[in-house]
């Protein structure tokens, strides 16, 4: 049995989602993997729980639950302290701050593996990340950050390796499926938002979601895994606010529908409102989403599948962490 100390930062939908499978699944890590995982750090954006012989995560959920903050419990210590004085084997980054990026170099340099489903840092710092984390022999994981749980960044990373992509098309971002689906059946965009946003589908402040910004983020992450970093300046972005009822109709009397297309391509990545045949894979509904790959020896390849959801996303997050760990671990060691 091998023991691996982690350290959580962010204890929001997602940070939970991962504390709750940790959980749930313990036991069945221990005998598919040998992996004992214990969670020594957790932190919010208040506080910082600490203690190295482990933290009793039922506890802590409750605490979180209770308080709706750890700063009810204990220290006051920033990420960026985390990750240089907790002595964890991985650090968990499920938050949603642009700077995260400084504690993943941070974590790198003291050793730690890293896992994150927060874009920005994979955006915007790509290139000095990824260098790092191969210096440092880290692992960096990052499968939650496009398409939830669906794997299609270790399908890119680990499989086609002789092929050369041409084309990646995908419908990357939920909320915009569903706003442009019931505009289809006749609603308002500022109903179909307002729908959305009752249902949690869409956040409070729905703009990086409707100006295809999250989309961006995503489609720049292809981009960065399929060929090489891109500088997000260079992308091309139009949300879906301005599609109007009579786009819809026009689209549907061509037996199309409007979706929001991410394309990336050598060098080109572009995000905006396109009509599409309702045949095509990427004609989606609900809170699916899909990247049809191109490639010249393949073909066409089609991966759909859940695009958010804290059980989906932490799926992506638990999955990363183990392989993080296990390229240090003997592969005999392993049940199947
Ligand atoms: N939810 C999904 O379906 C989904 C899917 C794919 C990717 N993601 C990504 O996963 C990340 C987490 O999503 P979420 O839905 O869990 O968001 P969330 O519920 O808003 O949780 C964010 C967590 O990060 C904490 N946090 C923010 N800034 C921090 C800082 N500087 N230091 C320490 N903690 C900090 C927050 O603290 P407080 O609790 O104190 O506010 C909160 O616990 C985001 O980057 C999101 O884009 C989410």
């Amino acid at each position: 049995m091998t023991e691996i100390f982690l350290s959580l930062i962010g204890f929001g939908n997602v940070g939970r989602g991962v504390a709750t499978i940790l959980l749930e699944k313990a036991e069945r890590f221990k005998n598919k993997y040998g992996l004992k995982f214990r969670v020594i750090s957790i932190s919010d954006s208040k506080a910082t729980i600490w203690d190295e012989s482990g933290i009793d995560l039922r506890e802590a959920l409750m605490v979180k639950e209770a308080f709706e903050s750890l700063d009810k419990w204990v220290h006051q210590m920033s990420p960026l302290e985390v990750v240089k004085e907790v002595e964890s084997d991985v650090v968990i980054d499920v938050t949603n701050d642009m700077n995260a990026w400084k504690w993943h170099m941070e974590a790198f340099r003291h050793g730690r593996h890293v896992v994150t489903s927060n874009k920005p840092p994979l955006v915007f710092h790509f290139t000095e990340l990824i260098q790092e984390a191969y210096m440092r022999r880290a692992n960096y994981r990052f499968e939650a950050t496009v398409m939830a749980g669906t794997p299609i960044i270790t399908l890119l990373q680990e499989s086609l390796l002789g092929d050369d992509i041409l084309r990646i098309q995908g419908v990357l971002n939920s909320t915009t499926t569903f706003i442009l689906s019931q505009m289809e059946k006749g609603l308002s965009f500022e109903d179909a938002l307002r729908n959305a946003q009752k249902l949690g589908i869409a956040e409070r402040d729905p703009n990086m979601d409707v100006s295809g910004m999250d989309a961006a983020y995503k489609a720049v992450i292809l981009h960065n895994v399929a060929f090489y970093p891109v500088s997000f300046e260079e992308v091309r972005v139009k949300g879906i606010g301005e599609i109007s009822m009579k786009d819809m109709e026009e689209a549907k009397k061509k037996n199309k529908t409007i979706r929001l297309i991410a394309e990336i391509r050598k060098g080109e990545v572009s995000v905006e409102p396109k009509a599409i045949g309702r045949d095509s894979p990427l004609a989606l509904y609900g809170t699916q989403n899909v990247a049809v790959i191109e490639t010249d020896l393949l073909g066409k390849l089609v991966i759909r599948g859940p695009g958010a959801g804290i059980r989906e996303t932490a799926s992506a997050v638990v999955s990363d962490t183990i392989k993080a760990v296990r390229e240090d671990l003997e592969v005999g060691a392993w049940n199947m």
